[in-house]
C-alpha cells in the first residue's frame, strides 16, 4: 500500500478519510481490549486505535515498542484530545494491519529524555538518532546549509570541492596521516581546513568560493570540538576585511531570518582583540552579561598590601570584577571554591571584598586607606552588596584567570539566556604570539595572514607589536568563524615564514608549491571559516557538539559504534610497509 500521509499531519479536517500510514511503535497501550498504539515517524505521531471487537486484536498482541507497521484506518475525532502534538485532535481506528518488521528490545528508550548513557546512546547511534530532539537537531543543521547555501550562491559564489588526500595544513593541530599504498613510506595528511587550496582557486581566478568542507585536526578534544568537523569556507579575491565582514554578516543574518525567523537588524559590534583582553580578559567575549574585567593596577599600587606591590613591581597587573549582589550569594566557602577554580588557570590566589552599608569588608580592606577605598568603589562602581573579586599576577594569567571566571559565575548565576544571540567581530589581532618556552614566535592565526599596511616595518623591528588583518565571528562566548586577508606577496611570505622560524629548505618542502604560485600574478585576496557544527549547536541550544554530529567521535577519538580507529590485518601493513611497534 502507498503511504498516503505521514504521521504529524492529519487534523481535524481530515476526519473520516480513508489513509495509509507507515511507521515505528513509539507507545503501545491495552486498556482491557481496547488498544491504542502512538505510530511515530520523522514528523510526529499519530494515535491508532483498535476496537475491542476488532478482529485485528489478537495481532496487536504481538506488537512492540519499535516494531514498523504499515496501517490502512478511517481518521476519527479523538474523545480526548492532545494539546501538545499537532495530530492530538484526531486518531485513526485501524482496519487493515501489516507488521512490516519486528524490533528486539531497544537498549535505550526512544524518547527526548532518555537516562541512557551517553556510551550506549553512541554505540546504538542508529536507535539514538530515532529520537525527536535529535532528528529535529538535524533538521536545523539541514536548514542551516540550505540557508548558507542560498546566500551564497546568490552572491555569485562557487561551490569548489577541494582534495582530502593531501599535504599538511598549518591551522595550529596535530595531523591525521594517511599511509599510501603506492609510494612507500609517504604520507598523505587529511586536511585540517581547506585553506592553502582555497588560495590556490583565488590565483586561478574563481574570486568567490565556498564549500562546505569536511577537517581534520587531531587535537584535545571537548564539548565543541571533534577530530573532524564540517566548516563553511569561504575566500574571495579583490575584497578588503570590510567587505568580507559586511558579507559574512550579511550571511549569518540571513540564516537567522531563514532558520530562526529572527531578524538582527543592528550591525555586529566591532572590538579590538586588545579591548577584548582586557575588558573580559579573553579573546572570544560574552558579551550577554557585564562583570568586565576593571584594571585597578594604580590604585593596588598605592596599597600596603605586598602581594599587590610586589607583583606590580614584578611588572604584574592588578584586575578585579564586580559581582553584583554577589555579597550575600558568596559565602566563604563558596568563595573558596572560586580561588580553586581560578587556580586552574595559575593565579596563585582570589582576594576579594564585600561592599556592605556603604562600607568595604574582607581580609584586604586593611591595606587600604579611606581615600583608596573610596577610589576603589569609584573604579569598580561598586554598590551595597556587591561582591569585588580580584586578581592580581602577571598579565595574562590576571586575563585567563578572571575572564574564566567571570564566564563561570555568570552560568552558575544563569545571568544570560540562549535565545540572546550577541554576535559581535573581534578584530586587529596580533600576528604573531611569542612563546617563551618554545623560544619563538608562533602565529596567532596562520601564517598566511597579511600584516596591516602601517605595521609593515615592524616585521623586521618588533613583530609582537604588528597586528594582522585578521577577524573572529563571536557569539555567546563561542568562537563561531575566523579568517583574515591574506599574504599575496611573495617577500611578505617569506618574511614571515623567517620570523616563524621556519628554514628555507622547511618552507620549500612544505609550502614550495605556494611559494612558487605567488609568482604568477595573485590578486589580493582573503577570506572566512565558520564551523557548521557550531553554528548549528547554537540554534539548537545545546554545548554538546555530540548532538550536532550523526556519527560523532568521543572524546578519546573513538567511535563507538564501528569501533574506530581499529587494528588492520598484517597483510594491510605490509602492503604499506608499515609495522605497528607494542
Ligand atoms: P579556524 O581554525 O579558526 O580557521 O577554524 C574556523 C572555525 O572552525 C571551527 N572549528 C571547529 N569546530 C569543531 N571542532 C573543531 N575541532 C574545530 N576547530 C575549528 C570554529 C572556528 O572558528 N583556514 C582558517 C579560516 C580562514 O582563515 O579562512 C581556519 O580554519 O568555529
Amino acid at each position: 500500500m502507498k503511504r498516503t500521509h505521514n504521521n504529524g499531519e492529519l487534523t481535524i479536517s481530515n476526519i473520516n478519510q480513508k489513509v495509509v500510514l507507515k511507521g515505528w511503535v513509539s507507545k503501545k497501550r491495552d486498556l482491557g481490549g481496547l488498544v491504542f498504539i502512538d505510530l511515530r515517524d520523522r514528523y510526529g505521531i499519530t494515535q491508532l486505535a483498535f476496537n475491542p471487537d476488532s478482529p485485528l486484536y489478537p495481532k496487536t498482541l504481538d506488537i512492540k515498542s519499535e516494531y514498523v507497521l504499515e496501517v490502512l484506518g478511517t481518521v476519527i475525532e479523538r474523545a480526548s484530545k492532545n494539546k501538545n502534538i499537532t495530530t492530538g485532535d484526531i486518531e485513526v481506528i485501524v482496519d487493515e494491519l501489516t507488521i512490516l518488521n519486528s524490533s528486539k528490545l531497544t537498549p535505550l528508550l526512544i524518547q527526548d529524555d532518555t537516562d541512557a548513557l551517553e556510551d550506549t546512546r553512541l554505540k546504538y547511534r542508529y536507535l539514538d538518532l530515532r529520537r525527536p530532539v535529535l532528528q529535529n537537531n538535524f533538521i536545523v543543521r539541514h536548514k542551516i546549509v540550505q540557508a548558507v547555501r542560498e546566500f551564497l550562491n546568490n552572491e555569485e559564489f562557487i561551490d569548489i570541492e577541494t582534495p582530502i588526500l593531501t599535504k599538511s595544513t598549518p591551522e595550529g593541530a596535530r595531523d591525521y596521516l594517511v599511509p599510501s599504498r603506492i609510494n612507500k613510506g609517504s604520507f598523505y595528511a587529511l586536511p585540517q581546513s581547506p585553506q592553502i587550496f582555497k588560495q590556490l582557486l583565488m590565483i586561478s581566478g574563481f574570486e568567490k568560493y565556498y564549500q562546505i568542507a569536511k577537517c581534520f585536526r587531531d587535537e584535545d578534544l571537548r564539548s565543541d570540538r571533534q577530530p573532524e568537523f564540517t566548516q563553511i569556507d569561504i575566500e574571495t579575491s579583490f575584497m578588503d576585511q570590510d567587505d568580507i565582514l559586511n558579507v559574512s554578516e550579511r550571511m549569518i543574518k540571513h540564516v537567522m531570518k531563514k532558520v530562526k525567523e529572527i531578524d538582527l537588524t543592528e550591525k555586529f559590534p566591532v572590538i579590538t582583540y586588545a579591548y577584548a583582553m582586557d575588558k573580559y580578559g579573553i579573546d572570544k567575549p560574552d558579551t550577554r552579561f557585564g562583570m568586565m574585567l576593571e584594571n585597578i593596577t594604580d590604585i593596588a599600587s598605592k596599597t600596603e598590601f605586598v602581594v599587590f606591590t610586589n607583583n606590580i613591581a614584578n611588572g604584574g597587573i592588578v584586575k578585579a570584577i564586580n559581582v553584583k549582589g554577589g555579597a550575600s550569594l558568596y559565602s566563604r566557602k563558596k568563595i573558596d571554591k572560586l580561588t580553586d577554580f581560578v587556580k586552574k588557570y595559575r593565579a596563585k590566589g582570589l582576594a576579594f571584598l564585600k561592599y556592605n552599608d556603604d562600607k568595604l569588608s574582607g581580609s584586604i580592606v586593611k591595606f587600604l586607606n579611606d581615600d583608596l577605598q573610596k577610589e576603589l568603589v569609584e573604579a569598580t562602581k561598586l554598590q551595597n552588596n556587591d561582591l569585588l573579586l580580584i586578581v592580581s599576577d602577571q598579565e595574562n594569567v590576571v586575563n585567563q584567570s578572571l575572564g574564566n571566571l567571570r564566564n563561570h559565575i555568570a552560568k552558575q548565576q544563569q545571568l544570560y539566556s540562549n535565545d540572546d544571540y550577541d554576535f559581535l567581530w573581534v578584530i586587529d589581532w596580533p600576528m604573531f604570539e611569542y612563546k617563551e618556552e618554545h623560544q619563538r614566535y608562533f602565529s596567532l592565526h596562520h601564517p598566511f595572514t597579511m600584516v596591516q599596511s602601517q605595521d609593515v616595518d615592524k616585521l623586521d623591528t618588533d613583530p609582537a607589536q604588528a597586528l594582522a588583518y585578521c577577524y573572529d565571528l563571536v557569539v555567546q562566548g563561542q568562537e563561531l568563524g575566523g579568517g583574515s586577508i591574506r599574504i599575496h606577496q611573495e617577500e611578505v611570505q617569506n618574511k614571515v615564514f623567517d620570523i616563524l622560524g621556519i628554514s628555507k629548505e622547511e618552507q620549500q618542502a612544505k609550502f614550495g608549491f605556494l611559494l612558487d604560485a605567488l609568482k604568477y600574478g595573485t590578486p589580493p585576496h582573503g577570506g572566512i571559516a565558520f564551523g557548521l557544527d557550531r553554528l548549528v549547536m547554537l540554534l539548537v541550544h545545546t554545548e554538546n557538539i555530540r548532538d550536532v554530529v550523526a556519527f560523532p567521535k568521543t572524546n578519546s577519538a573513538q567511535c563507538l559504534l564501528t569501533e574506530a580507529p581499529s587494528f588492520v590485518a598484517s597483510e594491510q601493513l605490509n602492503e604499506l610497509s608499515l609495522k605497528t611497534i607494542k
